[in-house]
């Protein structure tokens, strides 16, 4: 059954999204939930089989297309940018969630992994939202939502380099939605909980899962399609049209939890 008054709030119809990392976990399950909102979408990742994976799937009303893109290189995000025009003509939507993780006892720490985790988390959101923004600015219009992580801003074990990469995407996503407001381009970070994918799968030994289960007040790991409405809200031109700059949780209440 058809209902045009969330169709009107939430759907995307006639607008292209970009998800940089889409066919990652979390990446590839907002994807869906774009196109099933009746947007065009980039599913952009760094394996070029697996994206077309994901845009076989969605092969419905919305058009979709794969884009092979390596975050550290800045050339790739311009051609991604570059390519998405050519098919579409403009860009209305941006999720940066590429992502990469460790878990290295803290004076283990090597420089090669604090610059490794640091370019693909941080500066290629940066990349993402300078290339996309400028874009968005010049037209007038657009939403970017930055994906973070719980461990932004409450101290989590052992993942030192990834919860700081993780607060500079909180910062970034702050000043620019500060910066682009009245240019019309609003810029929002989401915080998953916990939800296994395979950035985290090593990290997620016995012990930590017990950890996390106990600390998370729902006591369950999400799901992935469980980010999706926070995702289509906050990149909606009408349902999200005043809200930038901000941070939202999809935690099971995990940042809710003290004892
Ligand atoms: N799963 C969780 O519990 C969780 C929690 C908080 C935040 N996050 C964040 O969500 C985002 C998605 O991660 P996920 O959990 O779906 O993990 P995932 O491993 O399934 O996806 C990560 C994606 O990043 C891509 N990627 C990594 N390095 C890249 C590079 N150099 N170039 C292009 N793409 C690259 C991978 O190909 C993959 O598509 C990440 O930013 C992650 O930090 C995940």
């Amino acid at each position: 059954m058809s209902n045009t008054y969330l169709d009107d709030l939430f759907g995307f119809t006639g607008q292209t999204a970009v998800v940089i990392g889409g066919n990652g976990t979390l990446g590839a399950e907002i994807a869906r939930g774009l196109a099933r909102a009746g947007a065009n979408v980039v599913v952009a990742g760094r394996e070029l089989s697996r994206c077309e994976g994901v845009v076989a799937e969605l092969r419905g009303g919305s058009r979709v297309i794969a884009a092979a893109i390596d975050v550290t290189e800045h050339a790739t995000i311009a051609a991604l940018l570059a390519a998405s025009l050519r098919e579409f003509g403009r860009v209305d939507a941006l999720v940066n969630c590429a992502g990469a993780n460790s878990a290295t006892p803290y004076f283990d720490v090597s420089d090669e992994e604090w610059d490794r985790i640091l370019a693909i988390n941080l500066r290629a959101t940066h990349w993402g939202c300078q290339v996309f923004g400028r874009h968005m600015v010049e037209r007038g219009g657009g939403a970017i939502l930055n994906i973070a992580s719980v461990s932004a801003e409450t101290p989590l074990s052992r993942v030192f380099a990834y919860s700081a990469s993780k607060a500079g995407v909180l910062s970034l996503t702050r000043n620019l939605g500060r910066e682009w407001a009245k240019a019309g381009v609003r810029v929002n970070a989401l915080c998953p909980g916990f939800f296994p994918a395979e950035q985290n799968r090593a990290i997620l030994d016995e012990t930590r899962v017990a950890d996390i289960l106990r600390h998370t007040p729902m006591g369950r790991f999400g799901r992935p399609e469980e980010l999706v409405g926070m995702a289509l809200l906050l990149l909606s031109p009408r349902a999200g049209s005043f809200i930038t700059g901000g941070t939202f949780y999809v935690d099971g209440g995990f940042t809710a939890m003290t004892i």
